[in-house]
């Protein structure tokens, strides 16, 4: 359980869950701007977190895939960091897919935090068999843009400044999508789309209003309600705020 029947973080369910999984087995968890929700944990939640992982002895599979998308670089790491600090094992997998553009290029990387020396060998020697079993030899062009960004100091600057625009796009437009949605009364009911982090969020529209999006406003987005903040525009608010308002009432 993640998302409970009213649409919010189902925290509580969550980690009741996380308690009974069974020891050694391993977790996926996102690091920040959930998908397919847009729900992320707070400081706190991470924590409680971490205390159920340790107590169980659960392995961690962090899945880190929009890095710099939710509240920053630094910030969205918070949860990866706190499990990478404290746990003796822990699985993170990076994606450049969406923060480097390059989601053609198969770009990113398995980080993996072992107890001590022996093990990593260990664990290195299988990372090595699975990967000659899957693709043999990775995709090189993507990495080399990477490395060449990263290994500027010019560059590097760019890349954050246009990752910022990004972010800052996207909360901006989840704001002003609620802000769009006062005049007709539906702020409060969509206040959590301003509070969600990442390129998805649950709306909490239903199967039949988002058919009438589709059908009558050609407004599109996933019977479960999930929608692509990213794919609106500021031109655009107004009349998707004006539709919701049309297919809820
Ligand atoms: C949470 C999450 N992890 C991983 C991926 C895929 O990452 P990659 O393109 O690096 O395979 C996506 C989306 O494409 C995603 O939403």
């Amino acid at each position: 359980p993640y998302v409970d029947a009213e649409n919010r973080l189902d925290f509580d369910g969550m980690l009741a869950t996380l308690e009974q999984i069974p020891q050694g087995d391993v977790v996926l968890l996102h690091a920040c701007c959930h998908n397919p929700s847009g729900f992320d944990l707070s400081k706190e939640q991470w924590q409680r977190v971490l205390e159920v992982v340790r107590e169980r002895g659960l392995l961690p599979l962090v899945d880190f895939a929009y890095q710099g998308f939710g509240d920053g670089l630094e910030e969205d790491a918070y949860g990866v960091r706190l499990m990478a600090e404290n746990l003796d094992e822990v699985l993170i997998t990076s994606s450049c897919s969406k923060n480097f553009g390059l989601y053609r290029e198969r770009t990113g990387c398995l980080i993996a935090i072992a107890k001590d020396q022996q093990q990593m060998e260990n664990v290195r020697s299988q990372f090595a068999i699975v990967a000659r079993e899957n693709y043999s030899n990775p995709p090189a062009h993507g990495s080399a843009i990477v490395v060449e960004i990263l290994d500027s100091a010019d560059l590097a600057a760019n890349w954050r400044e246009e990752l910022t625009e990004m972010r800052d796009r996207i909360n901006g437009l989840r704001r002003d999508f609620v802000d769009a949605l006062k005049p007709y009364g539906l702020d409060q009911q969509f206040a959590h789309i301003a509070e969600q982090r990442g390129m998805f969020s649950y709306t909490g529209l239903t199967p039949e209003q988002v058919d009438r999006l589709r059908d009558e406003y050609a407004i599109y987005m996933v019977r479960s309600g999930r929608a692509n903040v990213a794919g609106l525009a500021s031109e655009n608010l107004p009349y998707v705020a004006k539709a919701i308002a049309a297919v809820v009432k």
